[in-house]
Parts: structure tokens; C-alpha cells; sequence
């Protein structure tokens, strides 16, 4: 028998049990809720980033459906040949209006949207100023761009101002930042890092995955938050998370968008959205113009489960938004810590190396819109029993 070439990945895998950082995937049972089934077990389900419940709201599921009714089920091409239909323009203009913004273009993914706009207006020539904790999305863009890349420590703009003022003055530079970094939870420093890239010259990109749908008027992400409208070149955002659909765009200016419509590869060579998908983002849109009580709850909820962690005495790092980390040091402890909770019926997803430094494993929670205070009473209840059983609190 032909030996098998793949073998080293097994010894990978065996090397990541040992180290505790292998992860079994949980299988969802139907809908992704506040109170949801995983594994045949019925949890508190603080895993999701499902922020405003909008995954199971009325109205996207009866947009998606009518969608598929009268556009069918896939959008069968790339959007440069025949892919773009009329509900993926209509999306478009309506995220413009919304970010207040000239032009956005829709991607497949958040991920995709991070990757290929660095990727696209970027190349070896150019350098790039980026947060260390910047999500992978952004690193991989960077290093597909070949420009030179420069890491400043978490949220240090003296740093990123000294990297830039290093660089040579006619160099292209592009400085960026989450908008809510997704691991702790806290927010880029917008309006100092908008004066820095004014200083220098600088293009100013925000990703603003988690910032989408909880922050800023009706959701409009940490650009509203900090009142930086006008300042910030490039924004991303996400129709995957607080949006309860799939993908992710990017908004600017309109011939910046022309631009990634001729060379942001996925936008050339690869399918677009389902008109079920695109039709459910409008809907989202609607929600978010029109009801703002899921927001409100959404930071309702927050407030309480983050001050109830904080009284219990876990250490919840520096969060300022609905991601609280419960940060507990080495890996296996916090994936037997998540695998206890789970037991008990809160699923909190343990997360190590790599997603997070070594020493810095945590359990990582989301609170949405939806739980109800019972909800989060109970996982509260269990957080400070398993807490104390593992030496924790
Ligand atoms: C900060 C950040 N940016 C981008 C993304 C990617 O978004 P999407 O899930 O839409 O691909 C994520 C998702 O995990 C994220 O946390």
C-alpha cells in the first residue's frame, strides 16, 4: 500500500490534543438562538454572534423566503458576467445610504471583503500599519498585498505614529484597525488613528465586523460611534454576524468601489450571493431603520451579564462591548472550564493558541438581544459554580 503523504498532518493533530487546543465541532440543532440545541443538549447559547437575533427575525426569513419564490435559488455566475442581479444593487445602495457613504460593494464574506480590498489597492511597494491584534482576515490581506508590513502594539498610536514617520514620505501607507477588536472585546482608537493617518498621509481603514449592528446610530458601526464620518477611507462591515445573514462589504468612496469592482479577485472570480442571502440583508437593513429595540436590548443584556461576570471576580479583560472574555490563562483549563459549563448547559467556546497569545486561553461570550434575564441568571449561576470548582474565581 502507497504510504500516505497526508501523515504528517496526523502527527499535527496528535500534537494539538496534547496541548489541549483540539477542538471537537458542536453541532447546532436547529436555529441558531439565544437558548439553542448543541449536541443533543439544550444550552444558553453564548457562542453566537447572532447579536440582535436577527438569524430567525420574521422579516428575513420571509424575505429570504419570497426571494427564492421569485429569484430561485442560487445566483448562478460571478457578478462581473452575469452575476449581479437587481437585489445585490438594491443591497449596495442601501448599505451606501446607511454608512452615509458615497458607494459599497458586497463580498461573499467579511473575510473575503478584509482579504481582497488590502490585497487589491496594495502591493510591494507600499507599506502597511496594522494593530497586532487585527483580525487574521487583515493579516492574510497584508500578505497577499507583498507590501511591508508593520505591526504596532495593541491600540499604541505613538507607535503606529513613530512606524510611520519612519517610512520614507512618498510611500504609500495604509493604517489599520478593527473597529471592535473580536477576542476582547474593546474598540480601536478611531478618532486618534484618523489624526495619525491625516498626519502622515496615511489611507484609514476600519474593520468593523462586531461594530456592525451594535454600534453607533441604528448600527452603523464604531465610524458613528466615534463620530468620524469623513475620515475613515476604507470600511468594512459584516452581513454575518448582528446582520443574521452571510457577507461582508466595504464602503468608500464611488471610484474606490469601481475600482474593487474591476480587481477584488472574488468579485471577478467568484459566485455572488443567493438572492435569498441578498434579500435577508435588506431586510436586515429594515430592521435596523426601524427597530431599535433590539439594540437597546442588546446593550441591556450586556450591561448585566458583564457586571454580574465582573461581581463573580472572573477577569473580563478590557471589554467594551457585548464580547466579554472570561480570560483564564492556560488552554486545557479553559476548554475543561467550557466543556463543565456545557455540561451544565452554557455554551461559552473555549479559545487558545493560536486565535488568541499563549497564557491568554479564555472563554470567549456574546450576549445577544434575545436571552432573556433568566438566561443569563442561570449562566451567570453556573460561570461562578464551575469558576470555583476549576480555582478560576
Ligand atoms: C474582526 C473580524 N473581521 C472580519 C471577520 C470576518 O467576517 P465574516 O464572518 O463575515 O467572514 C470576523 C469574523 O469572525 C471578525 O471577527
Amino acid at each position: 500500500m502507497r504510504p500516505d503523504p497526508l501523515q504528517f498532518l496526523s502527527d499535527e493533530l496528535e500534537n494539538l490534543k496534547q496541548q489541549g487546543l483540539y477542538r471537537r465541532l458542536r453541532v447546532l440543532e436547529g436555529e441558531q438562538t439565544a437558548h439553542a440545541t448543541f449536541d443533543h443538549r439544550s444550552v444558553v447559547n453564548l457562542s453566537s454572534n447572532n447579536y440582535l437575533g436577527l438569524t430567525t427575525h420574521p422579516k428575513l426569513r420571509q424575505a429570504a423566503l419570497d426571494a427564492v419564490q421569485k429569484y430561485g435559488a442560487g445566483s448562478g455566475s460571478v457578478r462581473t458576467i452575469a452575476g449581479t442581479m437587481e437585489l445585490h444593487m438594491e443591497l449596495e445602495r442601501r448599505l451606501a445610504t446607511f454608512k452615509k457613504v458615497e458607494a459599497v460593494v458586497v463580498f461573499q464574506s467579511g473575510f473575503t471583503a478584509n482579504a481582497r480590498t488590502v490585497s487589491a489597492i496594495l502591493g510591494k511597494e507600499d507599506a502597511i500599519i496594522s494593530d497586532e491584534l487585527n483580525h487574521a482576515s487583515i493579516i492574510d490581506g497584508a500578505r497577499l498585498s507583498r507590501a511591508t508590513i508593520k505591526v504596532f502594539p495593541h491600540k499604541d498610536v505613538e507607535a503606529a505614529r513613530k512606524i510611520m514617520s519612519e517610512l520614507p514620505a512618498g510611500q504609500r501607507k495604509l493604517l489599520i484597525t478593527d473597529g471592535v477588536f473580536s477576542m476582547d472585546g474593546d474598540l480601536g482608537v478611531l478618532p486618534d488613528l484618523c489624526k495619525a493617518a491625516e498626519e502622515f498621509g496615511a489611507i484609514m481603514m476600519v474593520d468593523d465586523a462586531h461594530a456592525s449592528g451594535v454600534f453607533g446610530a441604528n448600527g452603523r458601526g464604531t465610524v458613528d460611534h466615534f463620530d468620524c464620518h469623513g475620515r475613515v477611507d476604507i470600511q468594512v462591515g459584516t452581513l454575518s454576524k448582528a446582520m443574521g445573514a452571510l457577507g461582508g462589504y466595504v464602503a468608500g468612496t464611488k471610484n474606490f468601489i469601481e475600482f474593487l469592482y474591476h480587481r477584488a479577485r472574488p468579485f471577478l472570480f467568484s459566485t455572488s450571493h443567493p438572492p435569498a442571502v441578498a434579500a435577508a440583508c435588506i431586510a436586515a437593513l429594515d430592521v435596523l431603520e426601524t427597530e431599535p429595540q433590539w439594540m437597546e436590548k442588546l446593550w441591556e443584556n450586556t450591561r448585566f451579564f458583564k457586571g454580574g461576570l465582573q461581581a463573580l471576580g472572573f477577569n473580563t479583560g478590557r471589554s467594551e462591548s457585548p464580547i466579554t472574555p472570561v480570560i483564564v490563562g492556560e488552554a486545557p483549563k479553559a476548554m475543561e472550564m467550557s466543556d463543565r459549563l456545557f455540561q451544565q448547559g452554557v455554551f461559552a467556546q473555549g479559545i487558545g493558541f493560536p486565535t488568541v497569545a499563549r497564557g491568554q486561553a479564555r472563554l470567549r461570550t456574546i450576549v445577544t438581544s434575545t436571552h432573556t434575564r433568566e438566561d443569563l441568571q442561570y449562566a451567570l449561576d453556573v460561570f461562578g459554580k464551575v469558576g470555583k470548582e476549576l480555582g478560576v474565581v
